[in-house]
């Protein structure tokens, strides 16, 4: 017999039920489910809707399912559909008739929504922290390097020489921004559904501010139809999510290009990489490839969401059951990605003697000699103009600019002197830039400062939240 089952008179086909279940998946919801029903029940003997002695055999039930539950020795029927009715259907098992008092002036509807921004605002949280681990190992990395040279690039040609710091921090900021974004996620994540029922709130006199003090939310839907069918608050993590992956995909593109023998600026920890089942030469940087390509289904979630909620009517539909899988999915991918990223980062070689070599042979000093004869009076436009005739002279000759005599640079203008040849060392032309902002190694000490202080602020900020 169905919990619902008073209208029905046959059994459900079993095709239709493995169908409609959620419980394959909606059993990682059980401890919030448990989480929620205890809040709910306490409120309900609060309001005098339950007398105080169902109410303690009704708390001692769930919290005996939830020793159950740790201990593993829970177990889910598909015959109960999803985690709600299991655990109502346990509880009832346990100690009898009373335990269908618990769902009094409640609705799956409600409960479900709540147990989802249960579940999120503890994994939101658990992902911030994971993040931060990450931007730790990125500045630790820059502080690391902060003598390193990189070739920087525009259309991956080679445009101007960079710290590797520079680089490095570059994705610090980009974290920051997605930590940013989740921060300001989980303001939505953290509102209370429950009281709303089935859809128009319910016959009982509840008291939901407090359910939600006992559950710490920070706020109340206001409107029980919005708080039954709203799934912003998941499309917002996975989209939130989806920049995330797309930056850790980026620098993966980078970690693979970099760790090539073509690059050769790296060497990846041989516990971060895999071998081939053929070749035995072969070191493959699969973790930053894994994390590139598991990019792809985070999008797809989001995609599918956004799809799910488009057409939908007030107030709930079963549609929305289809939440779950990808949310779930984007935690476990997101959360995997993070860790490996950070120890990826941590335990990476730099190759400094193959940096020391790209930096000093190529053309990416030639701005800093277009900016020489600047100084020199000529306008900018003239002096890109010889300094791309220069190139192309060298290019031809197969030479460097600072290879060229003094001579052959007087045949191409007649400001150039002997200073010249300073401009055109790869460290002079980094710390030419010590603008705000710039790889001059004053600036990216300024900026290494930042970043620490933005870590320092965010723990600050989460140990005053959690005290
Ligand atoms: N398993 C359902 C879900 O995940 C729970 C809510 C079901 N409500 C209902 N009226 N069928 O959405």
């Amino acid at each position: 017999m169905k919990l619902w089952g008073g209208r029905f008179t046959k059994p459900t086909d079993r095709l239709v039920e493995e169908y409609t279940a959620s419980i394959g998946f909606d059993r990682r919801l059980a401890a919030e489910d448990l989480e929620g029903s205890l809040a709910h029940v306490k409120m309900l003997g609060r309001c005098g809707i339950l007398p105080e002695e169902d109410v303690a055999r009704i708390v001692e039930g769930l919290e005996e399912l939830r020793r159950r539950l740790e201990a593993g020795t829970l177990t889910f029927d598909v015959a109960h559909e999803d985690v709600h009715m299991n655990m109502e259907k346990h509880l009832i098992d346990l100690i009898g008739p009373v335990g269908g008092k618990l769902h009094t002036g409640r609705s799956r509807n409600d409960q479900v929504a709540l147990d989802m921004h249960l579940y999120l605002r503890r994994e939101v949280d658990e992902i911030l922290e994971l993040l931060a681990d990450l931007q730790r190992a990125l500045v630790e990395a820059a502080e690391r390097h902060l003598d390193v040279i990189v070739p920087g690039y525009t259309h991956l040609q080679r445009a101007q020489p960079v710290l590797l710091a520079h680089h490095l921090l570059a994705y610090f900021w980009m974290l920051v921004r997605d930590a940013e974004r989740l921060r300001d996620a989980r303001k939505r994540i953290d509102m209370m559904p429950l009281g709303a029922g089935a859809l128009a709130g319910t016959t009982f006199p509840i008291d939901r501010e407090f359910v939600a003090r006992e559950l710490g939310f920070a706020r109340l839907y206001e409107n029980s139809m919005d708080a039954v069918s709203d799934r912003d608050f998941i499309l917002e993590f996975l989209a939130d999510a989806s920049i995330l992956m797309m930056h850790l995909s980026r620098l993966s593109e980078e970690l693979i290009l970099w760790s090539s023998a073509e690059f050769g600026f790296i060497e990846l920890d041989d516990a971060y990489c895999t071998g081939s089942s053929i070749m035995p030469q072969k070191k493959n940087p699969d973790v930053a490839e894994l994390v590139r390509g598991k990019t792809g289904r985070v999008y797809g979630h989001l995609m599918g969401l956004l799809t799910v909620m488009k057409g939908l009517p007030l107030a709930y539909n079963k549609d929305l059951q289809e939440d779950k899988e990808g949310m779930f999915d984007t935690v476990d991918t997101l959360k995997g990605a993070l860790v490996l990223f950070a120890g990826m980062i941590r335990t990476m070689q730099v190759r400094r003697e193959r940096l020391a070599r790209a930096v000093a042979e190529d053309f990416s000093n030639a701005t800093d000699l277009a900016d020489y004869l600047v100084r020199k009076g000529l306008p900018f436009r003239q002096a890109h103009e010889v300094i791309g005739k220069l190139v192309l002279h060298c290019v031809r000759r197969s030479r460097y600019l600072n290879e060229l005599s003094l001579e052959e640079y007087r045949e191409f203008s007649d400001l150039f002197e002997a200073d010249l040849y300073e401009v055109l060392d790869p460290r002079r032309v980094v710390d030419a830039r010590n603008v705000r902002g710039g790889t001059g190694t004053g600036a990216v000490r300024e900026q290494l400062e930042k970043a620490k202080s933005w870590l320092a602020d965010g723990s600050e900020a989460e140990r005053r939240g959690r005290s």
